[in-house]
């Protein structure tokens, strides 16, 4: 239950195959592609917080050359027939392996991105069933797949004694480093090295096994200092590797009863969550993962939203990582602010290392005329800021740490408050949020967005209640600004019918569901959204927008409001973002409709094991990993099903299974200690752990 195994080759799959076999460590990524692949095969060592630009395109992550280049001549599945072909993901290891026949050679490979620091190792063996000379290609390829690139304005390479060294500098002065030593088998012959690559020649004997290694690290800025490994290296460091891997699983897993599907789609999910977590480094986890350059390789809210909330509840220093990047960024929110003319912390909609706006104004590209269309997604996604501060109202609820409160947490809050009174205008009495985009991007540009206004609400109410509990001293007149604004602050009220309206006017667009929308566009790639799109007159929604706002503060609505809403979005929502399904997952549980729970969270759950997804928005490619939807669809079995709530210092479930699913097992940390739950469907006990 631990393996993903794929057999055969076709050429379709390179790609989805990449993101579906990724290894990471929350720094580094490295995409799952064969050893013969290059540029247009998509191979990426992609670095997360090391971003560049190149001319006017978009500023984006940078991949480092590819240090596992290995391509023997008549062997390559690209262009060679084969007999056999499986390519293996241990997810509890997370180590990637292949096993590859060809007609007279066979191929082993393995490699993982070390959890212990910035280092990549590589295994690769061949046999031959006759003796053979064989020619192969072994180095360093300085050809690298970049999507806005080319990044490195200048590079060099040199080698000393099968160490190959890389130095590249990028357009805005920045010094990659890449230094990988190869261990080639005794009668291997070096003919030239040239650009990166050794070509080499073996005289292999029938039967005989000959293996190559490479130790490969990476870094930024930092020259790397010289190191040299044995073989018996190799071993040594995969079972360090492993064993925080099995750490991390530990507290980690999620143990579905009676369903083999549900059980493998949760632990890979898991297993993607888990290489992008990483204690060291104070950034973020961009929304595509590490698994390339997409959406310029930037921080959205899917990390405060659908990713921190498995890192509180299994690893809360990670999650507090996630929190002080957004509390070291702060200037970049408060710089974005002035520059649009507000006070206090505008979080950019798409982040990157010091929190400055990256999101373009023009975002998407209309396939049938190539221009570039007009999107306010950074200017008007202005929730962004409130998501930040909800995810620390729930980091420090739900860890007990209220130390990051003290260390600019409380400060971070007051800014982001700061931002919305100045943001809103006053009018009959009430404070309301214009011209704002809320998560369905499809509708730009309205007023008082539900979700947007509740979670204001939910921040003013705690970050009042925070001041006074933890003594926090602020200004008296603004402390009662403060007050009048959450007293005064407009929401969107539950109707006669229990729905609450998405945004002003909204009940009054076009009645019509997805489908018939659909029917409506001319091109398949065509971006649904702004004022000329198809979906922007009607109701028909990109993605959970009150039911997001009803599974974040679920407590504060009751049942029929959930059910009402849950009924009433369903149809006219498109789930055209991966951020959906496990909205409504949620929300489903919680008003016991548990088998619609449970197709949404298979939906979530299984985004990347399929070879089909939805890769271009608006002309522009939007591949790779959804860590946000592996995030969501932890939160569908934990918060959803097994109904987890933390109440007067304790913990409650209250479970709503599917039928399928016959039992549910899983770890939490709350306020420093640790509990085991355990659901099926007579019995649940929740326990508390001791070491
Ligand atoms: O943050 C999301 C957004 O909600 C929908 N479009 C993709 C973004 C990145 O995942």
């Amino acid at each position: 239950m631990f393996k993903l195994k794929k057999t055969g080759f076709c050429k379709d799959n390179i790609i989805s195959y990449g993101n579906m076999f990724l290894l990471g460590n929350g720094h580094l990524g490295y995409r799952g592609t064969l050893e013969e692949y290059q540029k247009s095969e998509m191979v990426g060592l992609n670095v997360v917080g090391f971003y560049d630009r190149y001319k006017d395109k978009w500023r984006e992550s940078v991949n480092m050359p590819n240090p596992f280049y290995l391509k023997i001549e008549n062997y390559s599945i690209l262009d060679n027939d084969y007999v056999s072909h499986e390519i293996e993901l241990d997810i509890k290891n997370a180590v990637f392996k292949r096993k590859t026949t060809f007609n007279n050679l066979f191929i082993k490979s393995e490699r993982f991105v070390s959890q212990s620091e910035d280092l990549i190792c590589f295994k690769y063996q061949i046999m031959s069933s006759i003796d053979q000379s064989l020619h192969i290609s072994l180095g360093t390829d300085l050809d690298i797949y970049e999507i806005n690139g080319p990044h490195f304005s200048s590079m060099n390479v040199k080698q000393n004694d099968l160490i190959v060294e890389f130095k590249g500098i990028t357009n805005e002065n920045e010094i990659g480093y890449l230094k990988s030593q190869y261990i080639i088998p005794k009668n291997a012959n070096i003919k030239t090295f040239n650009n990166g690559i050794y070509t080499i020649e073996i005289n292999a004997i029938s039967n005989k096994i000959y293996t190559f290694y490479c130790f490969s690290k990476i870094s930024k800025n930092t020259k790397i200092n010289s190191f040299h490994y044995d073989i018996k290296d190799y071993a040594s460091i995969k079972a360090t590797h492993k064993k925080i891997f099995n750490e991390k699983w530990n507290n980690s897993d999620v143990v579905i009863q009676g369903n083999k599907e549900a059980q493998f789609a949760i632990r890979y999910s898991i297993y993607h969550l888990l290489i992008l977590g990483n204690e060291k480094y104070q950034t973020s986890i961009p929304a595509r993962g590490v698994s390339g350059q997409t959406y310029k390789g930037a921080i959205f809210w899917d990390s405060e939203i659908f990713l921190l909330p498995f890192f509180t509840l299994t690893n809360p220093l990670i999650a507090k990582q996630l929190l002080k990047y957004r509390i070291n960024t702060l200037n970049g929110a408060k710089e974005k602010a002035k520059e649009e003319g507000y006070d206090g912390a505008f979080y950019a909609w798409e982040s990157q290392e010091n929190g400055e706006e990256r999101c373009s104004k023009y975002n998407v590209t209309d396939p049938i005329t190539n221009e570039p269309v007009r999107t306010y997604f950074g200017e008007k996604q202005i929730h962004i800021s409130a998501d930040i501060a909800y995810a620390l109202i729930q980091y420090v609820n739900i860890s007990g740490d209220t130390s990051i409160l003290f260390d600019d947490g409380l400060y971070m809050m007051l800014e982001i408050i700061k931002f919305f009174m100045s943001y809103s205008t006053f009018e009959n009495g009430q404070f309301h949020l214009y011209d704002v985009i809320g998560p369905d991007e499809y509708h730009e540009r309205v007023d008082d967005n539900a979700f947007t206004n509740y979670l204001v609400k939910f921040v003013l109410d705690k970050f009042i209640e925070f001041i006074d509990i933890y003594d926090y001293s602020i200004n008296g007149e603004l402390l009662e600004k403060i007050k009048y604004f959450n007293d005064n602050l407009y929401l969107p009220r539950i109707n006669e019918n229990n729905i609450i309206e998405q945004f002003s006017g909204y009940l009054k667009k076009e009645d019509v569901y997805v489908d018939e929308v659909r029917k409506r566009i001319t091109h398949p790639q065509e971006y649904w959204g702004t004022e000329n799109g198809v979906a922007f007159n009607t109701r028909v929604i990109k993605q959970a927008d009150v039911v997001t706002l009803l599974s974040l503060l679920n407590e504060q609505f009751s049942k029929d409001v959930l059910k009402a809403n849950f009924e009433f979005y369903y149809p006219y929502t498109e789930h055209g973002s991966s951020l959906s399904a496990s909205m409504y997952s949620i929300v489903a549980s919680l008003i016991g409709e548990n088998e619609l729970a449970y197709d949404n969270f298979i939906k979530s759950a299984t985004i990347d094991l399929g070879t089909n997804q939805k890769i271009w928005a608006g002309g522009i490619y939007i591949g790779g990993t959804h860590p946000a939807s592996n995030g969501g669809s932890y939160l569908s079995l934990v918060i959803g099903m097994a109904g987890l709530r933390f109440i007067n210092n304790e913990i409650r479930i209250n479970p709503n299974l599917p039928k399928n699913i016959k039992g549910l097992k899983f770890k939490v940390f709350y306020k420093n200690k640790q509990y085991l739950i355990n659901i099926n469907k007579t019995n649940s006990k929740v326990e508390e752990l001791y070491d």
